[in-house]
């Protein structure tokens, strides 16, 4: 049976699109993206949504009284189209445990540096790139993995790693770190699609 994902956006969309892509050519097998939820107006993942006549909604915090209302709205729209897996792509509000804990196992979230490095507050956007850069490390990536209520915690389900050199400046790690992420997260999607995800404790893996 087709699963019904919902992904949760909060910028340009690339990694919609990456999904978007994967769910028409069949790398996401059983898949369809029959959701994309925006944190405000003017994204242009909306125009990516527009063309694959996508349903999208905006969904601001700051529309609502307390997170709480926010989040039971958004967990009523998500009843509403009965929607199977949460893709967060980029989404810059946090969920809360109602959400967490009804799609338990079934959230995934993409952040653009290796887990457990680089993230947790404040860590997102060019931010990311800009504290690698500045830290020197030689190596970084992307983490798709759970949500579990807390900021880019929960068990790590793919990792991929990539250098970083004495001539790249942040944008050059962002435009890399992205390549990655266009190509992990739709696998990491259809893995979970396909039940192929094993749980060892906090730890997650994909059979093989
Ligand atoms: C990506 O780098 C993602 O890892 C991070 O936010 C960015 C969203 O980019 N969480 P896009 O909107 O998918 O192009």
């Amino acid at each position: 049976m087709i699963k019904r994902i919902a992904v949760f956006v909060s910028g340009s969309g690339s990694n919609l699109q990456s999904l978007i892509d994967a769910t028409l050519s069949g790398e996401i097998e059983n898949g369809s993206i029959d959701l994309v939820v925006g944190s405000k107006p003017d994204l242009y993942a909306f125009e990516r949504a527009k063309n694959h006549h996508i349903h999208h909604v905006v969904k601001r915090v700051k529309d609502f009284s307390t997170t709480e209302e926010y989040n039971a709205d958004v967990l009523g729209l998500l009843k509403d189209r009965k929607i199977d897996l949460i893709v967060l792509a980029g989404y810059l509000a946090i969920l809360t445990p109602e959400i967490t804990k009804a799609y338990a196992g079934r959230i995934l979230n993409i952040h653009p540096a290796l887990i457990p490095s680089f993230c947790g507050k404040g860590y997102y956007g060019m931010h990311v790139h800009e504290a690698v850069y500045t830290s020197g490390v030689k190596l970084t990536g992307a983490t798709v993995h759970f949500v579990d209520g807390g900021i880019d915690t929960g068990a790590i389900l793919i990792q991929e790693s990539c250098p970083v050199s004495v001539n790249d400046t942040p944008e050059t790690i962002q435009k890399k770190v992205l390549e990655i992420e266009h190509r992990i997260l739709p696998r990491a999607v259809d893995a979970v699609i396909k039940g192929e995800v094993i749980f060892d404790g906090e730890r997650a893996f994909i059979k093989k």
